[in-house]
């Protein structure tokens, strides 16, 4: 499988439970709150794989630089804005505001990344090197679990360095 896929299969999961979230009302507390932690769950271990695997090789090519540092700053903003959603959790009343604010956000991320930055990945990266990326991501999704949020530009920087995977995809390991 390319890593196209296996990304876009994750986002349909993220949307789906953005849509369950918006529509729930005041008094399903319970409901809201195991739909941002399940929300989380999903998001947090894609974007941070997805940063290493995806992200990460595209920043080595001085034609993608620009579009992978834009795709790591909406992932920064969105979590932004499930954090502030989790603080929520006890409160009535402005929960929904920062839900619709976290869905857009979201929502307006996977079209540009579906659209421009794997168009231009397609570009750039082979079939194979396309297949090798998708391995790469399915193993650290797990892995990246413990990461957490992106919750400072020190947590960006940390996650710019070192390009985690890029070296590998390219030049072949040393012996
Ligand atoms: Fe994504
Ligand atoms: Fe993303």
């Amino acid at each position: 499988m390319l890593i196209y896929e296996q990304l876009k299969k994750d986002h349909q999961l993220i949307k789906k439970l953005l849509n369950q979230l918006v529509a729930l009302n005041d008094d399903d507390q319970e409901q809201r709150n195991r739909l941002v932690a399940q929300i989380s769950d999903e998001l947090i271990p894609h974007a941070r794989a997805e940063e290493s695997v995806l992200y990460n090789s595209l920043r080595m090519l001085d034609m993608a630089k620009d579009m992978a540092m834009h795709g790591y700053k909406e992932h920064m903003e969105a979590e932004g804005y499930l954090r502030a959603l989790q603080a929520q959790s006890k409160l009535v009343g402005d929960w929904k505001k920062t839900a619709i604010k976290l869905k857009e956000s979201l929502e307006h991320h996977i079209e540009e990344e579906e659209g421009k930055i794997f168009s231009m990945s397609r570009q750039l990266f082979t079939q194979q090197e396309a297949e090798m990326m998708c391995e790469a991501f399915m193993e650290l999704k797990p892995k990246s679990r413990d990461q957490g949020m992106m919750k400072n530009t020190m947590d960006l920087v940390a996650n710019l360095m070192p390009p985690r995977f890029t070296s590998s995809l390219r030049t072949p390991p040393p012996n």
